[in-house]
């Protein structure tokens, strides 16, 4: 989604700007601009494009040391420069930026265009920038709060005036901002990763808050002016992490961190004398863990796809019913809340707008929602119940994947705390924390040989059309592998139970259409190798991952990779990998945009 910067100190603004924008590319974007303030005359550079673009427009030396900086993903109006942010009162006085959705922006627009205004972009964020000179007498802060009053819907704003210069005003509903605290010098951004080049200590603003800040100063206060003394927080991630580690691409750098984050999910979190999980956050007693008979899981993509797995986990060792919903489903569902029935809002961003407001639905019918999330001082995991940080360090690349297998891990360690509690055995539990600390070196395994994968994608990377099939716990991974394909590559994709193929997926299957089957030694592998011979029987190409020495499939299968042995409910970790890298070698080979497929943005911020 949309990236916010805005700099206020002794340091010349335009070019710490643009960097910071360089810095949010990775959520996905269209357009950028910045707009600064010199001697009380704002200037404004943006245009339609990349951050290259923008970079290449902004005039050498720009003078004035306060500014504010925003990358657009389009919602309203189409990909100009025009409507790219900031956007501008007539009088050239102020400027702001906004992520988020003014819903109610045409009834403002039509009352604005009665009193005069004229508006320069089809925006709905324009209509901020009027209503705050509407308001202005003098105090910034003032007239942002007035007209933040009149929207509805979800806005992360700045706004800067040059009556009033080395002054910002950041207001927050729905879309995240967060303040960076320098020597001298401040900060206000959509994610920390814009800034903490700069300082890595932050506060992050709630929804309804409002910071007005000067390079030494800054005050949080709500809309009723009642001033907030907020938390400053320290941002322990290095920049470096951010950076691509010497891989190609932000993707393969992240499909490679996943044994050490699974490490890192799993460290402090095992109790090898009880064979059970500890998870500090879940804010739950023993006696109220035992007392939840039902568990739903919400999330919306690739998180999706985690519950899934995490409901077949749940419902295998703690026996109570437990499944995955779209929270984007759930939220307009006048979803039936029961007392005992504990909910999970998955999230790698923690800002998924459909995911938050599933979330905040549930809780307003008194259900009780923990987070399953990666970014610290998200809005998920600040508005939940309590719940569990992934830990798997910054997921830069749009396409899901170190997230992924981390979400799970979470999911399974708190699988294992309700089995323990219930029928899950001693032995049985530590079997299982057996087969979960083997997962990442079974990973190193598998990251180790490639080079099949690729191959692979050279092979079938020119067809338009893919089934992916499983069963069971491999069903939902199944469903991410297609996703994976299809968001990087372009290619499409779909993902099936295979025992669904019969009932109309089979009649795609022709030479063109190569079949991705997950087969592995759990009870349903027969059946599997029955939809695999019903492709071939048809000319259907078949790719097949299996487990090693399955020289059955291996006979079958036109193409074959094999995973290293394990604990059956393990497979959903070992079997995503390959599909993750042949996602990544089949974009490689089409020539994609691997880490900012188009069309897409890393967090969906809107509904
Ligand atoms: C996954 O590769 C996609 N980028 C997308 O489906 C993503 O999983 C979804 O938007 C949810 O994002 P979240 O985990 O940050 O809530």
């Amino acid at each position: 989604m949309c990236g916010i910067i805005g700099y206020t100190g002794p340091r010349v603004a335009a070019p710490i700007l643009v960097e910071g924008l360089r810095r949010l590319e990775y959520r996905g974007y269209d357009s950028a601009g910045i707009s600064v303030e010199h001697n009380r005359t704002l200037s404004m550079y943006k245009r339609a494009g990349k951050i290259a673009d923008l970079r290449s427009h902004v005039p050498p030396n720009v003078p004035g040391t306060v500014g504010i900086g925003h990358t657009r993903w389009a919602t309203h109006g189409g990909v100009t420069d025009a409507n790219a942010h900031p956007h501008m009162d007539a009088s050239g006085a102020i400027a702001i930026v906004h992520n988020g959705i003014v819903e109610n922006y045409l009834q403002l627009k039509s009352r604005l265009e009665k009193e005069g205004c004229t508006f320069r972009s089809e925006t709905d964020s324009e209509v901020i920038a009027h209503l705050v000179a509407s308001f202005y007498k003098g105090d910034l802060e003032a007239a942002v709060k007035e007209t933040v009053l009149l929207i509805k819907g979800t806005y992360g704003i700045v706004a800067m005036h040059a009556a009033e210069p080395g002054r910002l005003v950041g207001a927050r509903n729905g879309s995240p901002l967060v303040l960076g605290i320098g020597e001298g010098e401040m900060f206000l951004a959509s994610d920390v990763t814009a800034i903490i080049a700069h300082t890595r200590q932050v506060v992050y603003l709630e929804d309804g808050e409002v910071v007005s800040f000067t390079a030494d100063t800054y005050t949080t206060t709500n809309l009723r002016n009642q001033v907030i003394d907020k938390q400053v927080d320290h941002v322990n991630w290095e920049l470096e992490e951010i950076e691509k580690a010497g891989y190609t691409h932000f993707m393969a750098k992240e499909i490679h961190d996943q044994p050490e984050a699974i490490r890192r999910a799993l460290s402090g979190r095992i109790d090898h004398e009880y064979n059970t999980g500890h998870l500090g956050g879940l804010n739950l007693s023993n006696r109220e863990l035992l007392d939840i008979n039902r568990i739903k899981i919400l999330a919306a993509g690739t998180s999706y796809h985690a519950g899934m797995v995490a409901g077949y986990v749940l419902e295998t060792l703690a026996r109570i019913p437990a499944t995955a919903e779209l929270a984007s489903e759930l939220r307009y569902r006048n979803p039936i809340v029961e007392r005992n029935s504990l909910y999970f809002a998955v999230s790698q961003s923690g800002e998924t707008a459909d995911t938050l407001y599933a979330m905040r639905e549930i809780q307003r019918k008194g259900g009780r929602v923990l987070g399953i999330c990666n970014v610290v001082g998200s809005t998920i995991p600040r508005e939940s119940d309590g719940g569990v940080y992934i830990h798997s360090g910054p997921e830069i690349a749009v396409a899901s994947t170190k997230a992924f297998t981390s979400q799970l891990t979470a999911f399974y360690l708190f699988a294992l705390i309700m089995g323990r509690m219930r029928d899950l055995s001693h032995d049985a539990g530590r079997q299982f924390v057996r087969a979960l600390e083997a997962v990442p070196a079974q990973i190193e395994q598998i990251l180790a040989n490639k080079a099949p994968l690729q191959e692979m994608a050279r092979k079938y990377s020119r067809h338009e059309n893919f089934l992916f099939l499983g069963r069971g716990i491999n069903y939902p991974v199944a469903l991410e592998a297609a996703l994976k394909l299809k968001e990087v590559s372009y290619i499409h994709a779909e993902g099936y139970s295979a025992a669904e193929i019969k009932h109309g997926p089979i009649a795609l299957i022709n030479e063109e259409t190569p079949s991705f089957f997950i087969v592995t030694d759990d009870g349903l592998r027969d059946k599997v190798i029955n939809n695999m011979k019903e492709v071939k029987a048809r000319s259907g190409p078949v790719i097949a991952l299996a487990v090693e020495g399955d020289k059955e499939v291996a006979s079958i299968a036109d193409d074959v990779y094999f995973v290293p042995p394990a604990m059956e409910l393990m497979y959903p970790f070992l079997m995503a990998v390959p599909t993750q890298l042949f996602a990544y070698y089949c974009a490689l080979e089409r020539g994609c945009n691997v880490d900012q497929p188009r069309n897409l943005a890393k967090s969906v911020t809107v509904e």
